[in-house]
């Protein structure tokens, strides 16, 4: 009797033992997804370095992020001895309450040869202005006192030299602005535009 029992219990356990290996089964679908995963990342050895890469990416504009931010309201301009500015164009963010133009003179000739300075004027008041300035003579700067048509102005400078000059960006809503050097001779060359966004 314990005979037929057994084989009985050895069915149910082996019923048993099948339907837990059916319920392994189920449940290895979980394994498989488990491997690509385990897989992926040997394989993302080698996407590493692109991650690596883009963190690169992703801290140059971090980097960049600040500096945009901090010179929003203020640019630099430089001026050579070769009669340049390093720019043609002053972008002005309108948002700023100020606006600073830095105005750096990275030669070393006197300003009594080649000075520099940086007027801000309507593009249609360049020549006139600049005209004007070089008549004023060295002594008031190359620049007539009191020109209504000045809407800023640094002073005059020679190699090695520093200025700025600071702008209501709201005084140039309306035309086309431009900036120049009115030492004698440079406006021609020295100048370039405003933008003002
Ligand atoms: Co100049």
């Amino acid at each position: 009797m314990a005979s037929f029992i057994k084989p009985s219990f050895a069915v149910l356990l082996l019923s048993a033992l099948a339907a837990c290996g059916g319920q392994q089964q189920e449940s290895t679908p979980a394994a498989p997804s488990e491997t690509p995963a385990a897989s992926a990342p040997a394989e993302s050895s080698a996407p590493a370095p692109a991650s690596e890469a883009s963190a690169v990416e992703a801290s140059a504009p971090a980097a960049s992020e600040p500096a945009q931010s901090a010179d929003a309201c203020e640019t630099t301009v430089e001026a050579n001895d070769q009669m340049q500015y390093n720019t043609q164009e002053i972008s002005i963010n309108k948002a700023c309450q100020s606006f600073t133009v830095k105005l750096k003179h990275t030669g070393s000739a006197p300003k009594t040869s080649m000075g520099h300075n940086l007027v801000i004027t309507k593009t249609a008041d360049i020549d006139d202005v600049a005209k004007e300035a070089m008549a004023a003579g060295p002594d008031q700067g190359y620049l007539k006192a009191d020109d209504a048509r000045i809407i800023a102005h640094t002073d005059m400078i020679g190699g090695g030299e520093e200025t700025n000059l600071t702008i209501d960006p709201s005084k140039l809503a309306d035309g086309s602005y431009s900036f120049f050097c009115t030492f004698p001779g440079h406006s021609g060359v020295m100048r370039g535009t405003i933008n003002v966004h």
